[in-house]
């Protein structure tokens, strides 16, 4: 039997090799995307072109209503989600003193609401079949904390308390809940940083260079695995040796 895994904010760097590994593991693969995302066809097309014939669902997982409708859409088109990927994240990075309400407010919503808003709608099912994995893409940040990102490591070490607390309500209906916590990896997101702040970020890391999207889904497709079952309220750290928590 197919497994089917639904990763949100897929479009992006680390969704799309996510999307990608736990493909290559044989699931059914459902990306989610913003409502009306530009990049959805293009994104398709390409994913087709190397061999990948992925589900495709629109929702805002910062809206409780339409992450709600979202999880109903994949349930009804594919059946029920056996594996979780809460990957969609912003940043709106500002020291706290000029950092205006709306960049708090979008970040928490974003990268910590989400948690909420998708995976209430799908953990009972999970539960019911007595089998599930959830794996929510935390930060280093949201572990060593970081200037500038007040709301982004709030949102992050939340999702960890989250993801620890969840874990202990589910494990004995056979579903894990992981978290991995990225250090500085190649995607859009850091391409908006500047490079010499980016630069001196990745002096500090010992395997001396910014980590890939594969590296953060391969961590992911482990934690989704069979193998896993025994793992679970854990973090996994995939930062280069940046932090070694
Ligand atoms: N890139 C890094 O260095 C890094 C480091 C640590 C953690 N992370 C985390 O990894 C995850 C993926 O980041 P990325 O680097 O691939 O970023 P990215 O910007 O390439 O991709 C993020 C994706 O999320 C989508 N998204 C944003 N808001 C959404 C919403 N409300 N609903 C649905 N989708 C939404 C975006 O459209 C985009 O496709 C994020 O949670 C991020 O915080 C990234």
């Amino acid at each position: 039997m197919k497994r089917i895994a639904l990763v949100t904010g897929a479009l992006g760097g680390i969704g799309t090799a996510i999307c990608q590994a736990l493909a290559g593991d044989g699931m059914t693969v459902v990306a989610n995307c913003l409502p009306g995302d530009p990049g959805k066809d293009a994104w398709l097309a390409a994913q087709r072109a190397v061999g990948h014939d992925f589900g495709i669902v629109e929702g805002d997982v910062a809206d409780d209503a339409s992450a709600g409708a979202m999880a109903s859409a994949v349930t009804a088109r594919y059946g029920a989600v056996d594996v979780l990927v809460n990957n969609a994240g912003i940043t709106r990075d500002r020291s706290l003193a000029r950092m205006d309400p709306d960049a708090w407010h979008a970040v928490i919503a974003t990268n910590l609401g989400s948690l909420y808003n998708v995976t209430r709608h799908l953990v009972p099912a999970m539960a019911d079949r007595g089998w599930g994995r959830i794996v929510n893409i935390a930060s280093v940040n949201g572990v060593r904390g970081q200037a500038g990102q007040t709301n982004y490591a709030a949102a992050k070490a939340g999702c960890l308390g989250f993801t620890k607390s969840l874990a202990q309500e589910v494990a004995p209906r056979g579903v894990t809940v992981n978290a991995v916590a990225p250090g500085y990896i190649a995607t859009a997101m850091t391409a908006a940083m500047r490079t010499d702040v980016l630069q001196t970020l990745l002096d500090d890391v010992p395997v001396r260079r910014a980590g890939r999207p594969e590296d953060v889904a391969a961590a992911v497709a482990f934690l989704c695995s069979a193998a896993a079952g025994y793992i679970t309220g854990s973090t996994l750290h995939v930062n280069g040796g940046l932090h070694m928590a």
